[in-house]
């Protein structure tokens, strides 16, 4: 991150100060969570159930990882927000789904893979997951892609035994948001980026 950037939530004690001290909100991001409750599973099936037929949604595996690697490749610029947001490239080991990192894709007639989510198992116990991210190919947006597999990550997640997901992104991102508030998320943080005015600035500690 560059120095004279800095991420904070909005109830940090630091924010006021150095807002009066010339530092500005380049950007906004939240956080969202979801308890993965009996109630929510019909919305989710109906998720689900609104692909295309030709469409499949499934977990992904080793032998999905190429496929993985050229969709994120295809829309690494495609995601909206600041340093507080950005995406990190897929890597082959990231892309490597394992027992702690789950991935779930949709695959149309041709078997191309359309859309992706990774997520991350991060409690010991395997109760909390937090969702990486999640992509659909760009010829392929706005018609429930992302929603969907989002469903079918939280539907298996649920029958793991996870309690609680974990999710976030830029307040630029409508379709994100929207996706998540159709799922159950509720947003619950807010993170303003700021910027100083004057360049690179220490940023004040915790009183
Ligand atoms: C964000 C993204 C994943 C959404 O995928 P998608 O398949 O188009 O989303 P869906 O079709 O499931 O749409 C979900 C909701 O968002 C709405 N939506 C989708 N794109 C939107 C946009 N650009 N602006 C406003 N609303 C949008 C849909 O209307 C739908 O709302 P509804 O449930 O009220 O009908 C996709 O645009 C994308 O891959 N973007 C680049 C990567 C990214 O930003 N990922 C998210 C951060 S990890």
């Amino acid at each position: 991150m560059p120095a004279d950037t800095v991420v904070l939530r909005d109830d940090d004690e630091r924010y006021p100060s150095l807002t009066t001290h010339g530092w500005s909100v380049t950007a906004r991001s939240w956080g969202a969570r979801l308890e993965l409750t009996d109630g929510h599973e019909q919305c989710w099936v109906a998720a689900l159930d609104g692909l295309p037929p030709e469409d499949v949604c499934r977990e992904l595996s080793a032998a999905d990882v190429t496929a993985a690697l050229a969709l994120d490749s295809a829309t690494a610029r495609d995601y909206p927000g600041g340093v507080a947001t950005a995406h990190e490239r897929l890597t082959a080991v990231r892309a490597s789904p394992a027992a702690g990192r789950r991935g779930f894709g949709v695959l149309d007639a041709d078997q191309n893979l359309v859309a992706m989510t990774f997520v991350d198992v991060v409690d010991v116990v395997g109760a909390e997951a937090e969702v990486d991210f999640t992509v659909v190919a760009r010829h392929r947006r706005g018609r429930g892609l992302a929603t969907a597999v989002k469903a079918a990550s939280l539907l298996a997640l649920k029958r793991a035994g996870v309690t609680t997901v974990r999710t976030g992104g830029s307040d630029e991102n409508s379709g994100i948001l929207a996706a998540n508030q159709a799922l159950g998320f509720q947003v619950d943080e807010h993170w303003p980026t700021l910027t100083a005015a004057n360049g690179p600035a220490s940023v004040p500690s915790h009183p």
